[in-house]
């Protein structure tokens, strides 16, 4: 372990800043970023698939983003009161996500998607229930860890199991777990317990599973017709999957939208989107509404973030950006599953647009289960084996705009390579 990595161990539990952490023989520190690549302090190159866990989705560095940054620096970075970037970002969203007709910002996407979206449906609607979906990430908060990534045996539906502990035990029955493409078991498990669900949260394409035809529409019936609010996360395919995300993508519009990553071009910022009579409750002028909710800290709406959030969302708002995700999405793809026939493995590269997921086995996946139902220790090899080829991925690659062809054809030959040496 060289003298860097060892520093980070000591002064940091595992030498980890997330939950995200590449094995021993493969760890690496970054020293910096430039369109498709990171650079390691020992000068090693990687074609970067993680890109932050998501939110450089326009590539590293990027010029314009640059730019805006260093003006942005120049004035002071935080006012905790309105700022024009602040407003001007705010308003490129409520014009874009087809759900908003207003926002609240937050820093984190765990932000958006519990002290905001998961509370403003619980103090609207009266009731205090939440629906998600086994193996849907929410973010690291207490409810978004229910039944995230479950072992086998697994809980019978809808019975929640946390994903960490230090986790109140109430919330396990506050939490109700379906499986995600389910409607029939949406509905059953509804039956017994709608008139206490705020809110059924999902994210519409979960990860790299794609929604079944009628799933999304399913949803909205459901929630129209028993009083929930519908709320997508969209942390990860907000201004991915399409300009107006998975609800444009989708055709399917929520009541409330979970927003971070691109929309603070890197930087700490998220949102919730949606509906007027619904914003209203993170009024802080509006005189005592008993359903009036907090909302807010220290950093939101910060005009740095803002800033490269306005020149990121001008880089993908260009013609052609969705048309070439979703080619470097499809090359990967495709030549992913050349190269698991090739190789005779049970092998897949599911999902969509420029998210795209390994799984080494042929069973369609429609749910959790049945993204785990591979060989999850093969797949963690094929993992670091690519790491240690230049690629750097967790097993889910979140291509961005910066990857040419040949990146792309490099990434394919480092998983060939990888299946080679592993099979
Ligand atoms: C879909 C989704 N929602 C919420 C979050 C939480 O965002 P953050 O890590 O900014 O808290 C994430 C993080 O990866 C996410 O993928």
């Amino acid at each position: 372990m060289n003298e860097i990595l060892a520093r980070a161990r000591r002064a940091i539990p595992g030498g980890a800043f997330t939950t995200y952490v590449l094995d021993e023989e493969v760890d690496f520190v970054v020293k910096t970023g430039k369109g498709s690549k990171v650079y390691s302090t020992d000068g090693t190159e990687y074609i970067d698939c993680v890109n932050g866990s998501s939110p450089m989705l326009i590539g590293h560095a990027h010029p314009e983003v640059v730019e805006a940054l260093k003006s942005a620096v120049e004035c002071p970075s935080n006012f905790y009161l309105l700022n024009e970037k602040g407003i001007e970002l705010a308003e490129t969203l409520v014009e874009s996500i087809p759900c908003a007709e207003q926002i609240k910002y937050g820093v984190t996407g765990s932000d958006a998607t519990f002290l905001y979206a998961m509370r403003l449906a619980r103090a609207f609607t009266g009731r205090s229930k939440i629906l998600k979906f086994e193996g849907g990430f929410l973010g690291g908060n207490d409810y978004a860890l229910m039944s995230m990534s479950p072992a086998s045996p697994f809980p019978n539906f809808p019975a929640a199991r946390p994903d960490s502990a230090g986790i109140p035990k109430v919330l396990e029955d506050e939490v109700l777990i379906a499986p995600y493409n389910d409607l029939e078991a949406v509905d059953q498990i509804l039956a017994g317990a709608c008139n206490e669900v705020a809110a059924i949260i999902v994210e519409a394409q979960q990860r790299c599973i794609d929604p079944k035809p009628d799933f999304l529409e399913g949803l909205r019936s459901i929630c129209d017709a028993n009083g929930i609010l519908l709320i997508f996360d969209e942390v990860v395919t907000g201004f991915r999957l399409a300009w107006g995300g998975a609800q444009e993508r989708y055709g399917v519009t929520p009541d409330l939208a979970a927003y971070g990553k691109v929309i603070g071009g890197g930087m700490p910022l998220s949102a919730v989107a949606g509906r007027e009579e619904i914003l209203r409750l993170a009024n802080p002028r509006s005189p005592a509404d008993p359903r009036k909710c907090f909302t807010g800290s220290t950093a939101c709406g910060n005009p740095i973030a803002a800033a490269a959030g306005i020149a990121t969302l001008k880089v993908l708002s260009r013609p052609g950006t969705y048309e070439r995700l979703n080619e470097i999405g499809d090359r990967f793809r495709t030549g992913a599953s050349e190269i698991f026939q090739r190789h005779g493995v049970a092998g897949q590269a599911i999902g969509s647009g420029p998210l795209s997921q390994i799984v080494l086995t042929d069973i369609p996946v429609t749910d959790y289960r049945s993204s785990v139902s591979g060989d999850l220790r093969m797949q963690r090899k094929l993992t670091t084996g690519l790491v240690s080829r230049g690629v750097l991925t967790h097993g889910t690659f979140y291509f961005s705009l910066a990857l040419s062809n040949d990146d792309i054809d490099r990434v394919l030959d480092a998983l060939d390579n990888a299946m080679t040496s592993i099979f």
